[in-house]
């Protein structure tokens, strides 16, 4: 029984790992320190909602984040395509939204979103 859990644990932490060993996902989380850290945190609601688990999660879930009703109203979930369409220009793809930033180059926003997509939710226990 331990055992078992003990191997699964052990796969899970090196499945995380290689997740964020790949270049781009390392160069995505230098960006991000740079550019999102100002108003995002991994694990807490800051200017921006937190990012654990953001991936494949409904815009605007977060439930103790005050959201602006365009982005809570979207119907979007976040994946690949509309992770780089918000990043490209967050008021062109959902208009009345909070968030003030751009990513101008495809490559940086491709390695975020890659980094984004090492945050995996924390497993419930
Ligand atoms: C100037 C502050 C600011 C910066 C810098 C910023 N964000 Fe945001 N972000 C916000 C705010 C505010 C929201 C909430 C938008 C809303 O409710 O309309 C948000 C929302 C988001 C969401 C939607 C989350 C959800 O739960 O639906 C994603 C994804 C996101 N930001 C990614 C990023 C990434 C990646 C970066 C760095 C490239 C970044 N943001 C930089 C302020 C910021």
């Amino acid at each position: 029984m331990f055992r078992t859990i003990g191997a699964a644990l052990i796969a899970a932490c090196t499945l995380a790992g290689t997740a964020q060993a790949t270049p781009q996902a390392a160069k995505g989380e230098r960006l991000w320190q740079q550019r999102c850290a100002e108003c995002h945190a991994v694990d807490t609601d800051q200017t921006g909602p937190r990012h654990r688990g953001v991936f494949g999660r409904r815009a605007g879930s977060v439930p103790d984040y005050d959201y602006s009703r365009a982005v809570r109203k979207s119907g979007v979930y976040w994946d690949a395509a509309s992770l780089d369409r918000w990043l490209t220009d967050p008021e062109k793809f959902i208009p009345g939204q909070n968030m003030d930033f751009k990513v101008r180059n495809k490559a940086e926003r491709a390695a975020l979103i890659a980094y984004l997509q090492t945050l995996t939710p924390a497993p419930h226990p």
